[in-house]
């Protein structure tokens, strides 16, 4: 039998692994990589984990400083893209080749470690509007995550009697993770359960793209300008007494369409204020 040498403390350090244990892991449970720029992935949910849908968290990984050599934490904004009811969490983001975070998150495997701060916050959420008929969801690129939380929530449709998902990308590919989404949501049996009677004809999805030929090709703005995206869809410009809105995309979309619903009479609310839209950008790396 081996006797335990006690280990003083200074050879606890020298000896000590590089990497210390991960504050606030969780285990990566799947990765989609839906094209070479775009990727999801779900990761295990803290039990004591609560949020309302179209929220964010901050997550990352553990970075080495350069200049103490010590490990710290790389953390960004990303929206739940998961329902408030779901077992794990969605996260769905960009490939930033010189990202400081994506650059090596997007190589995180099933099996692996990140690190989720349990602490939700964010505007697009039921709670900053006020009641109406029919709810916008406008998003451009990865803008589309915090939408993919509400409309797996029942409550959007319990609110609404029509969801319109607008979602406007350069390219086709780049619209694969919310077709996907939108045709999951129409098919499956169990999540029809859950949504309550009636939601599928509630929800409208109008995808656009801007630099690739597709059905629909042009900015959600410049279609709505010119009218074209209201007769596609067969309804009124949005209006302060039926319409309500959320925006989440790049800056300069989420600025042009906030000028564009404030022209058309709606006003910004926000959790302590609930009104007629709300906005949040679409974080990047
Ligand atoms: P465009 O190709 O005409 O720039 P990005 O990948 O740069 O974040 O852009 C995502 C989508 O958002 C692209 O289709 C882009 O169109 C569109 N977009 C960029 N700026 C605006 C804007 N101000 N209003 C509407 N759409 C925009």
């Amino acid at each position: 039998m081996t006797e335990m040498t006690p280990v003083t403390n200074a050879e606890a350090q020298q000896t000590a692994p590089k990497t210390r244990a991960m504050p606030d892991a969780q285990t990566v449970t799947a990765v989609t990589h839906w094209t070479d720029r775009l990727f999801s992935f779900r990761v295990t949910r803290p039990a004591t984990l609560r949020f309302r849908s179209g929220e964010f968290v901050m997550i990352g990984l553990m970075q080495e400083d350069p200049k103490t050599g010590r490990e710290k934490p790389l953390l960004r904004a990303y929206s739940i893209a998961s329902p408030s009811w779901d077992d794990e969490l969605e996260f769905y983001s960009i490939k930033v080749p010189d990202g400081p975070l994506t650059s090596r998150l997007q190589h995180i495997a099933v099996g692996d470690e990140i690190i989720l701060r349990p602490k939700p916050v964010g505007t697009l959420v039921h709670d900053a509007l006020l009641p109406g008929k029919r709810l916008w969801l406008f998003a451009t690129g990865t803008g589309i995550a915090p939408f993919a939380s509400l409309l797996r929530d029942p409550q959007t449709f319990e609110d609404y009697d029509e969801v319109i998902l607008t979602h406007t990308c350069r390219e086709v590919g780049e619209l694969a993770y919310g077709r996907d989404l939108i045709d999951h949501i129409r098919s499956d049996e169990m999540l029809a359960e859950l949504m309550g009677e009636g939601f599928h004809e509630k929800l409208r999805y109008y995808p656009t793209t801007t630099r690739e030929e597709s059905a629909k090709m042009g900015r959600i703005t410049d279609l709505m300008r010119s009218g074209e995206a209201f007769a596609d869809l067969g309804v009124e410009a949005p209006r302060s007494e039926t319409d309500r809105a959320m925006i989440c995309g790049n800056l300069a979309f989420n600025l042009e369409l906030k000028a564009m619903l404030e022209e058309y009479g709606l006003e910004e609310g926000a959790n302590s204020d609930p009104k007629h839209y709300v906005v949040e950008k679409a974080f990047l790396d």
